[in-house]
């Protein structure tokens, strides 16, 4: 008969040798997983309380584990918690400490439960309070963009399609287009969410348990909607977390746009706004340099987001039933999505307050580009003329002021005359930018009274 190596984790009475010290490295997740200890204690406390109201365990042992389960949430709260890599993961670092403070009643608490179920019931748990301060970050930074879309709301300039000046648009209007992308975000993490909700714990290793178990119980006891009916889904998908950092990868795409746009605006060529300096950083050489650098760092974050999505999807792909280590690959990348999104957003919000606006610049540069030209077709249209006709008679409205180095509300009455004998004096009216503005009068237009219900709507939704 051999001796077995009896080491500090659970399993290893079967084993003949112990793992070397790459194997325990390269298998351990502790490192990182520990920031999952607080749920990973609500979770156990659940269990063993359910494991007592079934007559699986006694009042004793759940007082035991109770006791032991304070003393070691106050540890690890205080920094005094001694994690160790011997024993793998926040769950058996948890368990082997309660067991050394409460003796055998810590060995009970995994009755009926396997860390299949734990784990997967810990990073829900987990997610779904980050979610909740993922949506209250959304919602704030929509607040403020609302705010400044609110004092902005017939401050024109141009509105952009190929980044070529197109039309009139009031800058209030082109912030509240972020403000829908980030409500759509908004309620795809609440969609997650919801989804995600439902208790896996039961399920046990794979095929649930021999114990009279009342999962129904533990879910009311963790907050969750339901439980996961069927033991092996439970157990090894993780569809939650890569739907979340889909929705993730989207909130970043949203920001990512608008930090493109704060940058265009802030190079002085455009000069549109200023940045508030304290997101911002000088040059080591070129002194009158001030970078936007969030913006930037915003903007170039993204690339880690998606990153982290296509390492979700193809850790899953392929897996066969049920839990598999790989598994454990799931963290990480959730972890630093979390993370990223929450900075940015929070970033975002403060950043979006301090945006000093440059309305003249802005002005200017809508008057520089034709942007009325739309503008004009649609008066020919509405004189009689067909739509195609009148869009040739602008374009070469458009050609003589360019040669001219004019704007069309530059070229008189008889100079536009010669485009089209339908043109008269009321021209001048809808070649302003306040006409032009003014007529894109419907729900979604641009004029400023749409502007001004858009931020009603999204105050009344948000406050
Ligand atoms: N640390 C593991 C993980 O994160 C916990 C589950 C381990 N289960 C197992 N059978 N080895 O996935």
């Amino acid at each position: 008969m051999s001796s077995s190596f009896q080491g500090p984790a659970g399993w290893s009475a079967r084993f003949n040798e112990p793992v070397s010290e790459l194997v325990k490295r390269f298998t351990a997740s502790v490192s990182f997983d520990k920031r999952l200890a607080e749920v990973d204690i609500q979770g156990s406390l659940a269990h063993a309380k359910m494991l007592n109201k079934v007559g699986v365990l006694s009042a004793k042992d759940l007082a035991d584990i109770e006791r032991g389960m304070r003393e070691i949430a106050t540890e690890i709260y205080e920094h005094r918690f001694e994690w160790s890599i011997d024993r793998e993961d926040v769950h058996m670092n948890i368990e082997a400490k309660l067991t050394a403070l409460i003796g055998d009643a810590g060995k009970r608490l995994h009755t009926g439960r396997s860390r299949n179920d734990q784990v997967a019931t810990d990073i829900r748990l987990w997610l779904r309070g980050e979610i909740d301060h993922i949506i209250r970050l959304l919602r704030v930074t929509q607040l403020a963009l609302v705010d400044l879309a609110e004092q902005h709301t017939d401050t024109v300039m141009p509105g952009y399609t190929h980044l070529q000046v197109a039309q009139p648009v009031t800058f209030g209007h082109h912030l509240m287009a972020y403000v829908e992308m980030l409500s759509r975000d908004e309620s795809r993490m609440a969609d997650v969410r919801r989804r995600m909700n439902h208790l896996p714990l039961g399920a046990a290793a794979l095929a649930g348990t021999t114990f009279p178990i009342d999962r129904e119980f533990v879910a009311r006891e963790l907050g969750f909607d339901g439980v996961c009916e069927n033991s092996l889904d439970a157990v090894s998908d993780r569809d939650f977390a890569i739907e979340f950092v889909a929705a993730g990868s989207l909130v970043m795409t949203h920001l990512s746009r608008f930090c493109e746009e704060l940058i265009i605006w802030m190079n002085p060529n455009f000069a549109f706004i200023d940045l508030a300096d304290r997101f911002c950083t000088g040059s080591s050489i070129m002194p009158q340099k001030k970078n936007p650098d969030v913006a930037e760092l915003v903007r170039g974050k993204v690339g880690r987001v998606n990153g982290n999505l296509v390492a979700l999807l193809t850790l899953m792909k392929g897996q066969p039933l049920t839990y598999n280590k790989d598994n454990q690959e799931d963290k990480e990348p959730l972890f630093d999505t979390v993370d990223t999104v929450r900075d940015s957003l929070t970033l975002m919000a403060d950043m979006a307050s301090g945006i000093t606006v440059k309305k003249d610049n802005m002005r200017a540069a809508v008057l520089k580009g034709f942007a009325t030209a739309t503008d004009l077709a649609d008066y020919l249209v509405k004189k009689g003329l067909p739509f195609r006709d009148a869009h040739e008679a602008v374009a070469y409205a458009v050609k003589a002021a360019e040669t001219a180095r004019k704007d069309l509300s530059d070229l008189s009455l008889a100079e536009l005359q010669k485009f089209s004998p339908l043109i008269g004096d009321d021209v001048f009216q809808v070649l302003t930018l306040e006409g032009s503005l003014a007529s894109r009068d419907h729900l979604g237009g641009t004029a400023p009274r749409q502007v001004r219900e858009a931020v009603l709507r999204a105050k009344q939704r948000l406050t």
